[in-house]
This record gives structure tokens, C-alpha cells and sequence, in this order.
């Protein structure tokens, strides 16, 4: 094989790349990104890949989730607050349940690029490039709007910092804080029956902290109460931008996406020989796989192979997108080749993908108990086979949209025209997604049994 460097790319067939007219544009884009500071530093990736190799060993559980594509016209606080806190509670109902600690990873920060399964969008015979993610071109349907603009990579790398600058805070600047849990309840879900059982176990943390500061613990000395972890993700699509946040790490004299902790490699660009998988071998962050139900044993053989070839704790994680109809017979192969390979991934699961339908007024829709059934599909295939099912992977939002149906609030078809605002596609909102939470956490609980799981509110 060809030694690698951050443009070795270009040597291979890139899939789902825009062609950009202006190519000067583009080289002047690129190379005021390279010149720009790195957005996550090399310490970090490796204290990821530490948790997530205690998630591959079953001690930990991985939770990772956010837009589907985040938007430039999504500016200010309560977005990016919006997703944390219904990450940190989700964290918190399964950390409880399951008494074990939950890694949290958003998608986002730089989810930006999106893969599209057609070139071109054609309305009332008018035929345009298809919208790529705000890092590529503009959702509006004109031709002025579609057409690939480089001066978006720079708009990217500015909201990524932004949002970035705004987690770092939420994470250690006391919003995070567990005497704190009672505060990170939305408003609309707050009076839901949601929102009454994360109270009531939002209580029972209380007491307990209260119990052991009583015995003499001093919680002011317990950094892990006060501030979380939370690292960033995001689809490693638009390999321009990869390239130019490529740095290198000083003390390891390894290279390192600077873009975020975690990139992924999508289900239409996980092509062995292609420009993706030639870009992520190289650099030293942790790697995601998505794997659709027609991803053979081999495939995923051969690319555990290429992406981490000394089989590196911690560096992957393996996200089955199945579809809750194909789960059962998808998935198993995977985890017996997987497993009788001696590689020891994290396997996550994306109940999203593989579970998109469109409504009978024509939104894009996922259904509440198509996700749970995906999700409870993916445990069962690891008791099945020995394996340990190490995490989840969700598109959501805190806010209060109706894009998926389903779940205690029962938004059906009518339902989803009032706040139908996702840039890409339909995400949980933030009564959904803690439901959805309380029903996985007894899952979970059982999955670990004996490991002291504990009862939830009722
Ligand atoms: C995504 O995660 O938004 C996505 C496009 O996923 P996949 O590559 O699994 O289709
Ligand atoms: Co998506």
C-alpha cells in the first residue's frame, strides 16, 4: 500500500464530494483552514479512546447523538443547550439503571456534510443539485442557493468553535453539575409523564448525595460531580475540510483530524478502496463505521483491517444501522465474524437510519416503536452471541419539533406539519428521547445484571 498523507485521498475515488466551479475559491479556503487553530487537541482523543475502550471491555456504555445535520441558521445558546441537556439526562436515567458510567459523544460541533442518495433534485420540473449540508451549499430551492460556495468551509470551522467554546462550557462550568440535575428538564417536558420521572429520579440523586456528604464525602473534592466529559462527532464527509484540520501531534508525531474527537465513516462511503477510507486510516482519532444490513462479514473484516491495523483499544466503534426488520438477521453474522477475529470494537447502535419512512402527507419520519424495536433487536443479537452491546447512536434534539411519530406523545401524521424544522432528517425531540431512554435503561439493566443495575421510578 502507498504510505499515507492527509491528501493521499485525492489518489482514490471519492464518493459524495461537491464539484466546486470556483476552484480558486476552494485552494483559498483550504488553506486558510489549515492555517487556522485545531478545534480539539491530540490528549483528548486519547482519553476517548480510553473510555471507549472500558465500553469495548463492558465496563462503560457509550451514548452518542445529536442533529442530523446541524444548521448555520441555528445560532445562540439554546440550540447547542437544548442537545446537552437532553444528553446529560438520557446519561443519567441509563447511568442510574444501569450503575455503570455513560460516555457521551454528541454529533456536533462540525456535522455538517451530508451523503445524498441522489445528485440532483428535480421540483415542479425544475432540476437543481441536491442539498449537500450547510457546509456545501444552501437548503432553499434555487440555483443560487445549490451551488457548491467554499466560503461555507470557513462559515463551518467559525460555528463549530462557537459551539465547541459553548459545550466546553456547559460541561465544566457548573450547568452540568449532578446537585444540579433538577434544572436540566425542557420546559414542555417538565409536566409530561417524562418529565415526572426524571423529577422523581432527579429526587432520588439528590438524597443520595445528601447521604454520603452527611457520612462525611466530600463532594466539593469529587470533580465527576461537578463537571462531565462530553466529546464531539460528526460524519467525516467533506474531505477538503478533513484535510485542512489535519495536524500533527507534536509528542506522537502522529496526524490527528483536528475537526472532532470522533469521525465516522458513512454507510454510502464505506468503500474499502475509495478516498474516505484512505483519509481516516491515517490519522490517529477514534473512528466509527456505519454498517447497513448489506455490509457482508468480509467487508467489515477488511476495513477493522485498513482502519486499525494494530487493533488499538478504544479506536473503533462499530455503528449498526439496520432497520428494525433486518436487525435480527443482519446483525449476528457481524458480531460472530467480529468476534471470532479477536477484535474487540465497540458495537453502537443507530436505530434511526434504517428506520426512515415517509408519512401520508409526505414528511420524512421515523416511528418511536420502530427505534425501540431496533434498539431492543440490537441487545438481543449480543445476548445471542456472547457479545456486549456497547452503546447507542441518535438523532435528536432537546427542542420541542415533531418529526418522528410516536412515543407517550402520540404525534402522528397531522402532528408533524407544525414543527417540522430539521435541516436533514427527522430527529427525536426532547420528551421522545428521555422516554425513550427510561424504556432502554431496563433493557440495559438487564444486559448488565449482577453488575448492580438498579429499579427506576415506576
Ligand atoms: C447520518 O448519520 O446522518 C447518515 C447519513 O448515516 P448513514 O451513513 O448510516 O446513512
Ligand atoms: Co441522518
Amino acid at each position: 500500500m502507498q504510505s499515507w498523507t492527509p491528501f493521499s485521498w485525492r489518489r482514490h475515488k471519492a464518493l459524495q464530494l461537491p464539484a466546486y466551479p470556483d476552484a480558486q475559491g476552494l485552494q483559498g479556503a483550504e488553506a486558510r483552514l489549515s492555517s487556522l487553530a485545531p478545534l480539539i487537541f491530540p490528549g483528548e482523543i486519547t482519553q476517548l479512546k480510553e473510555r471507549l475502550a472500558s465500553v469495548a471491555r463492558g465496563e462503560a456504555f457509550l451514548l452518542q447523538g445529536g442533529d442530523c445535520a446541524e444548521s448555520f441558521d441555528e445560532v445562540g445558546q439554546m440550540p447547542v443547550e437544548s442537545t446537552f441537556r437532553v444528553i446529560l439526562q438520557m446519561a443519567v436515567v441509563l447511568t442510574y439503571a444501569a450503575a455503570c458510567p455513560v460516555i457521551k459523544v454528541g454529533r456536533i460541533a462540525g456535522q455538517f456534510a451530508k451523503p445524498r442518495s441522489s445528485e440532483t433534485e428535480t421540483v415542479g420540473g425544475v432540476t437543481l443539485p441536491s442539498y449537500r449540508g450547510d457546509i456545501i451549499n444552501g437548503a432553499e430551492f434555487n440555483a443560487a442557493a445549490r451551488a457548491p460556495d467554499p466560503q461555507r468551509l470557513l462559515t463551518a470551522y467559525s460555528h463549530s468553535a462557537a459551539t465547541l467554546n459553548l459545550l466546553r462550557a456547559l460541561a465544566q462550568g457548573g450547568f452540568a453539575d449532578l446537585h444540579r440535575v433538577h434544572g436540566w428538564t425542557a420546559d414542555f417536558v417538565r409536566r409530561s409523564p417524562q418529565g415526572e420521572k426524571f423529577e422523581e429520579l432527579a429526587g432520588r440523586i439528590t438524597q443520595s448525595l445528601a447521604f454520603m456528604e452527611a457520612c462525611g464525602f466530600d463532594a466539593a473534592r469529587a470533580p465527576q460531580l461537578h463537571a462531565v466529559e462530553f466529546y464531539t462527532s460528526h460524519e467525516a464527509l467533506h474531505l477538503h475540510y478533513e484535510e485542512a484540520l489535519t495536524r500533527l501531534d507534536e509528542q506522537t508525531g502522529r496526524a490527528y483530524g483536528a475537526s472532532a474527537h470522533m469521525l465516522w465513516l458513512g454507510e454510502r462511503t464505506r468503500v474499502i478502496e475509495g478516498a474516505h477510507v484512505e483519509y481516516l486510516r491515517g490519522i490517529d482519532n477514534v473512528i466509527g463505521i456505519k454498517l447497513g444490513p448489506s455490509a457482508a462479514p468480509a467487508d467489515v473484516l477488511a476495513l477493522l483491517d485498513r482502519l486499525d491495523p494494530d487493533q488499538q483499544p478504544g479506536r473503533i466503534v462499530l455503528i449498526a444501522r439496520m432497520g428494525s426488520g433486518k436487525i435480527h438477521e443482519a446483525l449476528p453474522p457481524l458480531l460472530r465474524a467480529v468476534r471470532d477475529a479477536g477484535r474487540k470494537p465497540v458495537w453502537c447502535c443507530d436505530p434511526m437510519h434504517g428506520n426512515t419512512v415517509t408519512s401520508s402527507n409526505g414528511y420524512k419520519t421515523r416511528d418511536f416503536g420502530r427505534i425501540l424495536d431496533e434498539v431492543r433487536g440490537f441487545f438481543a443479537a449480543h445476548a445471542k452471541e456472547g457479545t456486549y452491546p456497547g452503546g447507542l447512536h441518535f438523532e435528536l434534539t432537546g427542542q420541542d419539533v415533531t418529526e418522528c411519530r410516536g412515543g407517550a406523545q402520540a404525534l402522528g401524521d397531522d402532528a408533524l406539519a407544525e414543527r417540522y424544522r430539521t435541516a436533514c432528517d427527522p430527529r427525536l425531540n426532547g420528551s421522545q428521547s428521555l422516554e425513550l431512554a427510561f424504556l432502554i435503561a431496563g433493557v440495559l439493566a438487564s444486559a448488565r445484571s449482577g453488575k448492580g443495575a438498579r429499579t427506576l421510578p415506576d
